[in-house]
């Protein structure tokens, strides 16, 4: 099972060259136990930021973050990372890179650790590469250790900082509807991205942000039918969702100019 997150008023204040810089300005918005959430916004609005706080990684400015009502603090091994980067150790094998955040977060036994790691490769498709080095794989192979990692925790929160920005667009593709096969909607996800079908494809909700500061522009509650790996075209080419891409292009269009 998720939490339920809620974020009050948060705001986010960088100190560049002893300059106040304000990044994120009075975000308000609560995310459901069984959620999928995307958060949209332009790049370097703040995205990576804001999972930060949730993380409890930073500490906002002003306002507050709760997680089941608690304050947020970035000693929770029930919350869950999968960065912007890949952030794999370069001389450690696969199977060692996803086993990493057992050893840390759950005191398994070796042979425990082991097992639930092959499983999880074994779901991302990369049975074959599980003695490789980060350096033997391409970038979407590196991103599905990534995910591998997070989903071995099986974490009660998973926050997702663009993790399919930098792949090619098949890649992305596939990783996309690899995720959406993999989320079994047990756990809490927010999902960060500036790619507008991304977010219509994945998300339960979207919110959308604006450049920074950002504000909260607005929520979109999508209600596409799960599972929706196998519905994927259908979703794709519905009038609902060429509807919501067109508005939300000239949202973000007009926001750049
Ligand atoms: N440590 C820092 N000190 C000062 N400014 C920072 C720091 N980290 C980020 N910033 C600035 O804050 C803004 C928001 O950064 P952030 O990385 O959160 O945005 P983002 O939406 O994740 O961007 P992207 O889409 O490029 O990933 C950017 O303008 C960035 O330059
Ligand atoms: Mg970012």
């Amino acid at each position: 099972m998720g939490h339920s997150i809620t974020l009050s008023d948060v705001s986010y204040t960088y100190q560049s060259n002893h300059q106040p810089d304000p990044v994120l300005h009075d975000l308000s918005f609560a995310v459901d136990e069984d959620e999928f959430l995307v958060v949209l916004g332009p790049s370097g609005c703040g995205k990576t930021t804001l999972l930060k706080a949730i993380a409890g990684l930073v500490e906002p400015t002003s306002g507050w973050i709760t997680v089941d009502d608690d304050p947020v603090d970035g000693q929770r091994e029930d919350i869950s990372m999968v960065f912007q980067e890949f952030v794999l150790l370069p001389w450690k094998s696969v199977l060692e890179n996803v086993a990493l955040g057992l050893t840390v977060q759950h005191g398994y036994g070796a042979k425990r650790r082991t097992a639930i790691a092959k499983e999880w490769i074994e779901r991302v498709g990369l049975s074959d590469m599980i003695d490789a080095y980060p350096s033997d794989l391409s970038g979407g192979m590196k991103q599905r250790v990534g995910l591998a990692r997070a989903l071995a925790t099986d974490p009660a929160v998973l926050l997702m900082d663009e993790p399919f920005g930098a792949l090619d667009a098949q890649t992305k593709d596939r990783m996309q509807s690899e995720l959406l096969q993999l989320w079994d909607g047990d756990k809490t996800v927010i999902f960060v991205t500036h790619d507008i079908d991304e977010a219509l494809l994945l998300g339960d909700r979207v919110v959308v942000l604006s450049h920074r500061p950002s504000r909260v522009l607005r929520y979109i509650p999508l209600n596409f039918d799960r599972p929706r790996s196998d519905r994927r075209r259908e979703i794709e080419t519905s009038r609902r969702y060429g509807a919501l891409k067109q508005e939300l292009r000239a949202e973000l269009g007009l926001l750049t100019t």
